[in-house]
């Protein structure tokens, strides 16, 4: 990427949507078969009925090249017109390369500068923030965000626990430079962390803390989490940074059109959709269908509002993702095609 600061400042504009996701379904009866779990327990607790796995020889990158290309298509934008490619992701198929540099290769961004984000589930709005700020101060004019994530390698088969929650999944955006006397757009972000709740939910081998070469248990290579202590700190972030972000606009939940939360667990947005009174018919998820698709579900499920006539150009739509780090995000954004 090669940027000259524009005279004239624009405002981000999200564009276009995209997803992709695997054949496989995985259905809760294919866990009922080995292990000692029940339909009724995985549904009453978490919403979930069924999840995507990608097959063995796919990665991520493989999961956000299909989205990336859904997405371009959306946008009849050209791969070569791109000044940025970023994908919040926490399952990479290496700890370098980034997924983005393989991505952007593959679609053709020749002059895009490409990078990953981390920040677990909250990683989209996190990223949708970047993008903006990228275009807003004028150093870029199409920003490509694309949420992607193989968490079927990742978790424990034999943990009943976790096993059950996630799935695979690539779903992004694009952000680009629109009118700067536009009053729509990106309203604002409320991003936050607290890393002392980190290790709540952690992969603990395979970075510099334990690297994959020094030996360890076999699962310390899997997703960990203190399920009860992240449903806690979850309905609490939803609610927080949701009220936080409205009360620094001098909004209302009102004035939201439709809101799309992180689909991590139906329990966790009921009950946050429930403390926040927001009118239970403005609220699209899709968490039954695909499970926890961590950076991809948020704009997985925006895709499938649109794609039912759910999401219509113009609305107002809250976004809320939170997740590890422990990390929170929200943003209000208008969807101008
Ligand atoms: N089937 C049957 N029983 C189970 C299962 C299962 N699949 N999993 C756990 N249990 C059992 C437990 O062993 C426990 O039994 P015990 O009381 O005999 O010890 C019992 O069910 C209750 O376990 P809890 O963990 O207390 O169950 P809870 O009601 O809290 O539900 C759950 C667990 C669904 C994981 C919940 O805690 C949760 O949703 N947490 C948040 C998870 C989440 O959304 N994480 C996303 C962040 S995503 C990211 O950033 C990567």
């Amino acid at each position: 990427m090669i940027s000259v600061r524009r005279d004239r400042p624009a405002r981000a504009r999200l564009s276009a949507l995209g997803a992709y996701v695997p054949d496989r379904v995985v259905t809760n009866a294919d866990f009922v078969a080995r292990m000692d779990t029940t339909d009724e327990w995985i549904f009453s607790r978490t919403g979930i009925r069924e999840r995507r796995y990608a097959a063995e020889d796919e990665a991520t990158s493989d999961l956000a090249v299909r989205a990336a290309q859904a997405i371009l298509d959306d946008a009849g934008v050209a791969a070569a017109d791109l000044d940025a490619v970023i994908v919040p992701t926490c399952t990479p198929d290496y700890l370098f390369p980034s997924v983005a540099a393989l991505t952007a290769d593959r679609i053709g961004a020749r002059r895009a500068a490409a990078f990953d984000l981390q920040a677990a589930c909250s990683g989209f709005v996190y990223t949708l923030a970047q993008a903006a700020s990228m275009i807003e101060s004028g150093w870029a004019d199409n920003v490509l965000v694309v949420g992607a994530e193989k968490f079927s390698n990742l978790v424990n088969p034999d943990d009943r626990s976790t096993s059950i929650l996630f799935g695979d999944g690539a779903a992004g955006a694009l952000v680009t430079a629109g009118d700067p006397g536009s009053t729509n757009g990106f309203l604002g972000f409320d991003l936050g962390a607290d890393g002392s709740l980190g290790c709540e939910l952690l992969i603990p081998v395979g970075g510099t803390r334990h690297p994959a070469a020094k030996a360890f248990e076999p699962q310390d290579a899997y997703l960990q989490m203190n399920g009860r202590e992240v449903f806690k700190f979850a309905t609490r972030a939803m609610e927080e940074t949701t009220s936080r972000l409205l009360d620094a606009l001098d909004m209302s939940i009102g004035d939201v059109d439709l809101l799309v939360a992180h689909q991590a667990n139906q329990r966790i947005i009921d009950h946050a959709v429930g403390r926040l009174g927001v009118d239970p018919s403005k609220v699209f998820n899709n968490v039954e269908k695909y499970g926890n698709t961590s950076a991809a579900s948020i704009p997985l499920a925006l895709t499938e509002a649109r794609d039912q006539g759910v999401l219509a150009p113009g609305m107002r739509v809250l976004l809320v993702g939170f997740g590890a780090g422990l990390t929170w995000a929200s943003t209000i954004v208008s969807y101008e095609p």
